[in-house]
């Protein structure tokens, strides 16, 4: 079984009338209808909706499946299919996956995708709900990327495509020589979008913290434009950082700019656990 209690790191059970787990000291988790198992107990919880917003993540979705960013997704992909063995299984985990953009892409994209094993956990219930009802034969938890709820060595893969990291979890859920694979945002990513938020926009450093025990494999950059329409804007605007930054007057002129093209720039980097 992939999972562990939250509450007293005993492997979970699944009881099979319901499809819900336990564990031997009886703490119990019920599995949602829209599939997805919520293992982030109360008392882990700093806020009542913690992670990001239904907002940011409607925008997200609405901005990922009009497919903006799907060339970078093929990149994944081919990366993962370069590093497989054939026909073998492969456990993938997509750490802070949000509603699940790159779980759907790994799928679609990757060759004999139905030996995969596609997992993903994020904190936002909302994204997760999201994720679950879209990718039913995925895995999705709600759980905190600080203290994941699998077994140790369990995973070949684990993506982290701009989320926030668990170094010491990276290292336990993944088996010896798995890969992590992590996107960064590269030096001008969303450049011309910052300009009409900052006075002066500095360009990013590229800078690929790999946690302690990983050999980097191979970095690749990609970089193409955009052309999103109003509506796309606005969405991006929403997934972005600096989304507060840009209120009223800044916002209209981002919406109303015309054929405004936007670069993105994305570092993808991989490395192997030693
Ligand atoms: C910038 S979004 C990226 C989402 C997704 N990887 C994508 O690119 O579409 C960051 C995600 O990390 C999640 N997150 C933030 N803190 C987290 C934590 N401690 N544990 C798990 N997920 C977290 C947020 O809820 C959000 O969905
Ligand atoms: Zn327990």
């Amino acid at each position: 079984m992939p999972y562990i209690c939250p509450i007293c790191q005993s492997p979970l059970v699944k009881h099979l009338p319901s499809q819900g787990y336990y564990c031997k000291n009886k703490h119990h988790f019920d599995k949602a209808k829209e599939g997805y198992l919520n293992l982030l107990p109360v008392q882990h919880k700093k806020s009542k909706q913690p992670g990001d917003s239904r907002a940011m993540m409607r925008s997200r979705r609405h901005f990922l499946e009009a497919g903006f960013y799907q060339q970078m997704a093929k990149a994944l992909a081919t990366i993962i299919d370069k590093h497989r063995t054939e026909n073998l299984p492969m456990r993938i985990l997509d750490m802070g996956c949000g509603e699940g953009y790159y779980s759907r892409q790994i799928e679609v994209l990757c060759n004999n995708s139905d030996t995969l094993e596609l997992h993903g956990i994020d904190i936002a219930k909302n994204a997760i709900l999201a994720a679950a009802k879209k990718q039913p034969n995925a895995h999705f938890i709600v759980a905190s990327n600080k203290c994941m709820p699998y077994t140790g060595e369990y995973f070949d893969l684990i993506l982290r495509v701009y989320a926030p990291s668990n170094d010491a979890e990276v290292q336990r859920l993944l088996k010896p020589d798995g890969l992590l694979l992590v996107v960064t945002p590269g030096p001008r990513h969303l450049w011309q979008l910052k300009e009409f938020i900052y006075k002066k926009v500095n360009q990013h450093e590229i800078n690929i913290d790999l946690p302690n025990g990983f050999e980097q494999m191979e970095s690749q950059r990609i970089s193409y434009e955009i052309k999103p329409d109003q509506e796309q804007r606005m969405a991006l605007l929403q997934m972005t950082p600096f989304a507060w930054r840009a209120k009223g007057e800044v916002q209209n002129n981002i919406q109303r700019a015309t054929g405004l093209e936007i670069e993105t720039d994305f570092i993808l980097t991989l490395a192997i656990k030693k």
